[in-house]
Order: structure tokens, then sequence, then C-alpha cells
């Protein structure tokens, strides 16, 4: 099995639609990384498997998607010592708050590094492992820092 870098988890297949940005910064950035629908109630026993899996095939970050009461990052995190980044899905009843706030309060011990609520933290958690896999990896760290730039360049473009 070829090595993945980075997993990509999310509690349902209706999280896909905003993970997409996730797995699309991953990709541009040419990081080897795996997306899964896995479920922190529906499937514990799978979800398990699966992270104890990407651990033993040298995964090196994790990022779980999910909503409502938003416990999957916690369950992977209480699974591997490797960072796990979280990204709050929106909800309809409480627009992703209910998300968020499960997901940023775990308890001292065992953390969740939680992203904004829906796309941007999306995208966010794929820069964020990057960055993370850039500390000890030049060519990712290059990468972000051109990625930096050209952001620069468009904002100084800018005319009204
Ligand atoms: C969570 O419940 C999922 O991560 C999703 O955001 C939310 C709703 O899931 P579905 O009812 O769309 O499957 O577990």
């Amino acid at each position: 099995m070829s090595k993945k870098l980075v997993a990509v988890v999310m509690g349902s297949k209706s999280d896909w639609d905003v993970m997409k940005s996730c797995d699309e910064m991953l990709g541009r950035f040419g990081v080897s990384h795996e997306c899964r629908v896995l479920s922190a109630h529906r499937t514990p026993d799978a979800l398990q498997e699966w992270v104890k899996k990407c651990e033993a095939q040298g995964t090196e970050v994790f990022i779980a998607a999910a909503g409502g009461a938003a416990h999957l990052a916690g369950v992977v995190a209480a699974y591997t010592v490797l960072p796990v980044l979280g990204v709050p899905m929106e909800s309809a009843s409480l627009k992703g708050m209910d998300s968020l706030l499960s997901m940023v309060q775990m308890p001292g011990g065992i953390p969740v590094g939680t992203l904004a609520i829906g796309k941007p933290g999306a995208t966010n958690a794929a820069l964020l492992a990057i960055a993370i896999l850039g500390s000890t990896r030049p060519e990712y760290k290059k990468k972000l820092q051109d990625y930096r730039a050209q952001q620069a360049e468009k904002i100084l473009a800018e005319t009204l």
C-alpha cells in the first residue's frame, strides 16, 4: 500500500462538497493523501482500524471533518498521537456553531487543532497540514512561501 502523508476523514458523504477544497489544496501542493467517509458513531470499529492502518503506512497528519455533535476529530485523536486537524461542518440547525464548539472544546490532554467552520476551514486544514510537513521537508515550505507570495501579488494588483 502506498504511503499517504495526510489522511482525511469525514463523517458523511454530505461533507464532501466542502471537503473537496481540502482535497484540492493537498493535490495542488502534490501531497499524497487519501479521503474517506467514516463515522465516530456509525462506524466506530472501522474508524479505529483505519486510523491504525494510516499510522502503520506512514501518515503524518490527520484531518477530520464533522458536523453537529462533532466528535470525529476527538475520536481520531484518541487513537493516535499524530497531529489531528478538525474542520467543523456547517449544520442546518445551528449553522456550525454546534460543530465548532464540539470540536474546539477538547478537554486538556488530547488536542485537536480546530479550524474555521466550512470551506475556509477545509482549505486551511490542508495548508496547515502542509506547513506541518514543511517543517521537515523544504520543498513544501518553499511551495507555501510561493503560495503566500501569489496571494500578496493578487492583493497588490487590485484596482478600484
Ligand atoms: C455528521 O453529521 C457528519 O459529519 C455530517 O456533517 C452530519 C450530517 O450527516 P448526514 O446526516 O448528512 O449523513 O456525522
